[in-house]
């Protein structure tokens, strides 16, 4: 927990407001394989890391909803009778959940938040769903609603799906909520049957790179790419009818039913077949502690969202090229939804620095950026602090 952002973050809403009834916390997260599987209803691993987002918050006796974002200095004002969504952005993370929260049939009052953490922002870290999950588990106890942790996983996900308008997956949610420390998650997106499995960091350390981008394509072509998979399966399902995700397609089929027609389709499933078996021999590595096969398994994800599936971008692929080939390195890929954001990489903690150095070296001689980098650790989810 970072007791600068909790120290800070009551500061904050003393300036405001007065005391907060409380504090959530609720982490960012890491995916090590499984990227673009959640909404095809297959497996990710992710886990939730070191870096949060905080919501210190409470009740008010009227309708009034007053918000502070702590890093940007900036309010919000709205009332729990027209909760609508505003360019602004940042407060349609909590607006949302608020007004699923009463989609769901509960009544609330009005509210006094503040939000901030140390989540960076548009580096593909999910601080929106980590902001999404604070909320749900903020408004749970300070009304009392009596939700469970999937219950406010998936209020958190519609709430971006309907509210913010991006057609996410749960994974995110899921990781913020579900995490535990030094474990990841193994997540099974069509039933949300999860299980923990150790990760082992002795010896490496999990590494980020972030490339300092975000391209304005990222939200349209991510809803882009849920169509083109939903698409595959629409023709797919006309000689399978047992197929209602790619979860349940094979190679044989996507070959057989999608290598004639629409060229980015066919891409796409192809994709996302590979990468749902690409998890299941991955997770055997794990068990094996064998984090070398593991790690080429990453490179091959890596080739698959950038040639296939088409949601790198040039930044994420020099970064990763520039590790490809070094001892050190024993896997590296783009993470998340992609068009920026950062890379991923599980690099020898005794090579960490000269590595690091290295590679942001080269990364500014050819993009003109500066790199950053975050050694990341896997930690618990949302709580109260
Ligand atoms: C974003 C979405 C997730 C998931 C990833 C890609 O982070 O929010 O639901 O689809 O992209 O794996």
């Amino acid at each position: 927990m970072s007791e600068i952002v909790i120290e800070r973050i009551k500061e904050i809403f003393k300036q405001h407001f007065d005391e907060p009834a409380f504090i959530v916390r609720s982490p960012g997260r890491i995916n090590l394989i499984g990227e673009h599987l959640d909404y095809n209803l297959g497996f990710v691993l992710p886990a939730a890391i070191d870096k949060a987002i905080y919501v210190a918050i409470k009740k008010r006796s009227d309708n009034e909803i007053n918000l502070v974002a702590g890093d940007l200095e900036e309010t919000f004002h709205a009332t729990v009778d027209s909760l609508q969504y505003t360019e602004i952005n940042w407060p349609n993370y909590i607006l949302g959940v608020a007004d699923q929260i009463m989609k769901m049939g509960f009544t609330i009052t009005g509210f006094d938040a503040v939000v901030m953490g140390d989540v960076p922002l548009g580096a593909g870290l999910s601080s929106s769903a980590a902001v999404e999950c604070a909320t749900a588990f903020a408004l749970n106890t300070l009304f009392d609603l009596g939700l469970n942790k999937k219950q406010m996983v998936q209020l958190a996900q519609k709430s971006e799906n309907e509210f913010v308008g991006l057609q996410c997956g749960i994974m995110d949610m899921f990781a913020s909520m579900f995490g535990k420390k030094e474990q990841v998650i193994q997540l099974d997106c069509r039933s949300l049957e999860y299980a923990y499995m150790p990760f082992d960091t002795k010896g490496i350390s999990i590494v980020l790179f972030d490339t300092g981008v975000k391209h304005s394509l990222a939200s349209s072509e991510y809803n882009t790419r849920r169509q083109e998979c939903e698409a595959g399966v629409a023709i797919i399902q006309k000689k399978y009818p047992e197929v209602k995700s790619l979860r349940d397609a094979d190679l044989t089929m996507v070959n057989e039913c999608l290598a004639n027609g629409d060229t980015n389709v066919f891409k796409r499933c192809t994709y996302i077949v590979e990468e749902i078996k690409r998890l299941q021999n991955g997770c055997v590595d794990l068990q094996n502690h064998n984090l070398p096969a593991f790690g080429q398994k990453m490179f091959a994800t890596h080739d698959g969202l950038s040639k296939l599936y088409e949601v790198s971008c040039p930044e994420a692929d020099a970064l990763v090229d520039m590790v490809r080939n070094n001892d050190s390195v024993l896997g590296a890929r783009m993470m998340g939804g992609g068009f920026g954001g950062c890379t991923i990489n599980i690099i020898q903690k005794e090579k960490v620095e000269t590595l690091v150095d290295e590679v942001a070296a080269k990364y500014h001689q050819q993009f003109d950026l500066v790199l950053k980098t975050y050694v990341v650790t896997i930690e618990d989810g949302t709580s109260l602090v």
